[in-house]
């Protein structure tokens, strides 16, 4: 699209106010976004833009004087991540998941809540980062769900711990309150509400038990689907992503 002063469309990703992201997208100084919108010569997703201030973002389907500006659709997905992939969008030297996704919106995913490399499991992937907060803000709650080989075997005190939370003083920070359930003297399920580096190794290791293996079957809603093998992914369905930051 030729914009006011020639200038090529470029796209803002999140959310921003109508007028910011217009004078990005075509070029212009945001003051002139006031007179197209008097003029109705603006729609969003097919109704006439309101006001200077109205929220849109790069799923917003805009268009100005009938022409419409690139909008991207919001991919959301499921990967069941095998252990040896680095959960990254590129490395230099490791493979991660992203080099096995062939999806035609693979350049602008990223990763919600990674997985370490030798961790395996559900892991989710989208281009759309207001979707992937709502699941990953601690104070939401959504619940990640981990099945955990450990070395040595689990006690209650364990359990205690998990519940009340742990301080690592590297970071100063006190993990939130997580279920640790025994469900075989050696393997745990663990349900964090929260992502942090290493969280799950960290617990165990004040134990000085080593995680031996570490599955994601859940993050809220989401269930790993028992279709998918080890590489495998599947987009998700509209509803299933909707849901998921819905029912918390
Ligand atoms: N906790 C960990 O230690 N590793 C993971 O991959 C996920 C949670």
């Amino acid at each position: 699209m030729n914009t006011p002063r020639g200038a090529p469309v470029r796209q803002l990703s999140g959310t921003h106010r109508l007028d910011r992201y217009l004078g990005n997208a075509l070029g212009i100084n945001r003051r002139d976004v006031k007179p197209l919108l008097a003029q109705g010569r603006i729609l969003i997703d097919d109704a006439p833009a309101l006001a200077v201030d109205q929220l849109v973002n790069q799923f917003s389907r805009i268009v100005v004087d009938g022409k419409s500006l690139p909008s991207e659709t919001p991919v959301h997905l499921q990967m069941h991540k095998p252990v040896g992939l680095l959960s990254a969008t590129t490395d230099v030297r490791h493979p991660t998941v992203l080099d096995q996704l062939e999806h035609p919106a693979r350049e602008s995913l990223h990763i919600v809540g990674r997985l370490d490399k030798n961790s395996s499991g559900l892991l989710l992937l989208t281009n759309d980062s207001r979707w992937s907060q709502a699941l990953m803000a601690p104070q939401n709650g959504v619940a990640k769900v981990y099945l955990v080989g450990v070395a040595k075997p689990l006690t209650q005190v364990m359990i205690d711990a998990f519940a009340a939370g742990m301080h690592f003083p590297f970071e100063d920070i006190t993990t939130l309150p997580a279920r640790l359930e025994i469900l075989e003297e050696r393997v745990a399920r663990v349900t964090l509400v929260e992502g942090r580096y290493h969280q799950i190794k960290r617990m165990f290791g004040r134990f000085r038990n080593p995680v031996l293996s570490l599955h994601r079957i859940a993050i809220g809603s989401l269930s790993l689907d028992p279709d998918l093998q080890p590489g495998q992914w599947r987009e998700l369905s509209a509803s299933e992503a909707a849901e998921a930051v819905s029912a918390r």
